[in-house]
């Protein structure tokens, strides 16, 4: 039985006062939740201030990119060690937004996924398809070589620890989710490559979320899904009532 997992990623948004006001309110939302590993991604500037404001909490928190190198000339970048350092227990690499609107390739995203494991961080790896994939055909294709490019050399002890999130770019910030038919289609078949590109105990135990548009009213249909392990929430995790909404759904699925 793998638990489910829920994260918020809060894109840009919130400033250091709006997220511990939130962090705030959170916790004291999740005081009751066992039977899910919950997480938010607030902005590096207030990753160490949420982190402090739900130290003690079951709500972890992750960053929402980092770079492969431990240290360097690299202006406006942040490292694994400094992730881990502010709090961070989790990280996003290769979310649709980074590869579309910053050229991250599946080789950059293997670097930083190795970069968090060395870390001891846990990565949140994105994949996903455009529209213009979908409808001519080449999902399959496109998730074949996100996954074989993005998880290439992982060790078989890391696989468990590695959560994949399924976010069709077509699903995110549209209001237009996956139907949970598809999106267990496609976890299937991420299930499979990763059977494939490690083995298929590390493919059992591996976290599938699915992100795109997920709230409230359909998290519940989503995470009933064999293979949907839990939701990666953009716009509906901003709110700290929508998002405990969400996590007791998926919580409440896998009992
Ligand atoms: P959304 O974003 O929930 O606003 O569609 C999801 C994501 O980008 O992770």
């Amino acid at each position: 039985m793998r638990t489910p997992f829920v994260a918020a990623n809060w894109k840009m948004h919130k400033t250091v006062a709006e997220a511990t006001a939130y962090a705030a309110a959170f916790r004291a939302r999740m005081e009751t939740i066992r039977a899910a590993e919950v997480v938010v991604a607030p902005p590096f500037t207030a990753l160490h201030a949420v982190a402090a404001a739900l130290d003690g909490s079951p709500v972890g928190v992750a960053g929402q990119n980092l770079h492969s190198a431990p240290q360097g000339a690299y202006t406006g970048e942040v490292s694994a060690g400094m992730l881990r350092e502010a709090g961070a227990g989790y990280v996003i690499i290769g979310h649709s937004e980074r590869r579309q609107l910053f050229g991250e390739t599946d080789a950059g995203v293997n670097a930083k996924l190795h970069a968090a494991l060395g870390a001891g961080l846990v990565p949140i790896v994105c994949v996903g398809e455009t529209l213009d994939e979908r409808d001519s055909g080449r999902m399959f294709q496109v998730l074949n070589r996100q996954i074989a490019g993005g998880l290439a050399d992982v060790e078989l002890e890391a696989a468990g620890s590695v959560v994949v999130a399924y976010e069709p770019v077509w699903a995110i910030g549209t209001g237009r989710n996956a139907l949970p038919a598809q999106a267990q289609e496609a976890h299937a078949h991420i299930r499979q490559r990763i059977a494939r590109a490690l083995d298929a105990d590390g493919a059992a135990a591996c976290r599938i979320i699915y992100g795109g548009s997920v709230k409230p009213a359909n998290a519940g249909a989503l995470a009933a899904e064999p293979d949907v392990d839990g939701a990666l929430v953009g716009g509906a995790g901003l709110d700290p009532d929508s998002f405990a909404e969400i996590v007791a759904q998926n919580a409440a699925a896998a009992v």
